[in-house]
């Protein structure tokens, strides 16, 4: 597994408390499961907000994350849930997942391609990606990039969610990266993040070797904002090309 500064860690255990309002998504993720044979691979899977409602509908899963302290409360959670057993749990990455084998569906929810520093990154983890793919299969993910709203309303201020988690937002116009200080019940991190337009995305997608299938701007299909910054959602299938240009980056 390629070396990994786990942000998560310190919030592992109020990650779910954190993230609680967040359900839009979910519908969508398990929905894509429809038709695959199982198991479905999600990657970056933190404590399963996914990959546990994708296990009661009735799915086995391969649950892929680097961070210990996150895979533990996966573990607890799905225990807890009833559905540990549908659940392999994988210490892995985007760069490297570290499982074998292929897969009608590749699931990477909430962001986490955010994570990554640069495209050379990128179109290794979508390049991973397609390898754990079967011809044919599908890769779902979402990304988002800051709008100028969110950058006026939100930058450097703490914002107060219902969840008791206080949050505040630097957007760095220098190094494009945006860094979201959390902190909640005494724990706190800094994660560190690298949006990317929406046209970017999609151009790498079809550069790692995959047909773009749709690109929403929301989890309920509407459009993606004309200036590429937003939500994107995406579904894109593994075509049958073998050379993806990955290779080719710098
Ligand atoms: C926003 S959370 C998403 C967790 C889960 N998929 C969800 O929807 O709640 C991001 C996850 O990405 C993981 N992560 C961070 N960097 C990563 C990397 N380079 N490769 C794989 N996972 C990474 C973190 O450990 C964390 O669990």
């Amino acid at each position: 597994m390629a070396e990994h500064v786990d942000e998560y860690a310190p919030i592992a255990d109020i990650y779910d408390a954190w993230c609680l309002e967040v359900v839009e998504d979910i519908p969508h993720y398990v929905g894509m499961a429809q038709g695959a044979e199982a198991p479905i691979v999600e990657l970056a899977a933190g404590t399963g907000r996914i990959a546990i409602p994708l296990a009661e509908a009735g799915y086995d899963v391969i649950a892929v994350d680097p961070s210990d302290a996150m895979r533990e409360h996966l573990r607890t959670n799905a225990e807890r849930a009833g559905v540990g057993a549908r659940i392999d749990i994988r210490a892995g990455d985007l760069l490297d997942p570290g499982i074998e084998g292929t897969y009608d569906r590749v699931l990477i929810p909430f962001r986490s391609l955010l994570h990554l520093r640069d495209d050379h990154e990128r179109l290794a983890a979508l390049a991973a990606a397609r390898a754990l793919l079967a011809e044919g299969g599908y890769l779902a993910f979402d990304v988002f990039a800051p709008t100028p709203e969110d950058i006026d309303a939100t930058q450097g201020r703490w914002h107060h969610r219902d969840s008791g988690a206080k949050e505040r937002a630097d957007w760095h116009r220098d190094d494009g990266t945006t860094r979201i200080e959390v902190e909640m019940r005494g724990r706190t991190t800094t994660l560190v993040l690298h949006p990317a337009p929406a046209d970017h995305w999609l151009g790498l997608v079809e550069d790692a070797g995959f047909d773009v299938i749709t690109a929403w701007g929301d989890f309920a299909g509407g459009a993606v904002r004309g200036d590429g910054t937003g939500d994107l959602v995406v579904i894109a299938q593994r075509t049958g090309r073998t050379e993806t240009n990955a290779a080719a980056t710098p």
